[in-house]
């Protein structure tokens, strides 16, 4: 499929899975309630998709600010995170984007991938653009951080020159 609809199916995964969690630590809370709860984060460099992919899971995506390099920092995940904990919503999934559809921006991974995994929030990894440059070694230190990731996404329709629709996601998260 595209990297819209792995997005979504991620966006998707993670809402049933921080459901279940949460529900394990207040089990008389409805699922119902806790879905309600829920919120997700993304740069406001990210794609429409993703934004979109938000609308279509139920869950608000809130488009965080960038850096001068339209880089989304993990100073500014975390104090969005504890604004909205201190709020009582349950902060779900990020989506962080190697390559950005407007300048080519790589999220920081390094500093967003430790707060993901801290808070126990799914992190997606959406390389759809740029994601192709990574089976060239010299390109490889822009995804730096990657191992923090829950899902990787990137689109061989574009620079592998394969026909559309060819979304390659990879799921790495074990519960
Ligand atoms: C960074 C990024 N994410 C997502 C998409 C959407 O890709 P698709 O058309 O496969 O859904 C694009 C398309 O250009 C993109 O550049």
């Amino acid at each position: 499929g595209s990297a819209s609809e792995t997005t979504l199916v991620c966006l998707l995964a993670a809402k049933e899975e921080t459901t279940r969690r949460v529900k394990r630590s207040h089990p008389d809370w409805e699922e119902n309630f806790i879905k309600t709860k829920l919120v997700a984060y993304t740069s406001d460099q990210s794609n429409s998709s993703v934004e979109k992919g938000g609308m279509l899971a139920s869950i608000p995506m809130k488009l965080l600010a960038t850096d001068e390099k339209c880089v989304l920092r993990g100073d500014t995940l975390l104090k969005a995170i504890k604004a909205d904990l201190e709020k009582g919503l349950i902060p779900c999934c990020v989506v962080a984007t190697l390559g950005t559809t407007g300048t080519c921006a790589f999220d920081n991974l390094q500093e967003l991938g430790p707060i993901c995994n801290e808070y126990n929030i799914w992190l997606h990894v959406d390389a759809a653009y740029a994601g192709a440059a990574f089976i060239c070694p010299e390109y490889r230190y822009l995804m730096s951080g990657v191992e923090y990731c829950d899902s990787f996404n990137m689109n061989a329709h574009k620079w592998l020159l394969v026909n559309f629709d060819c979304s390659a996601l990879w799921y790495v998260r074990e519960k």
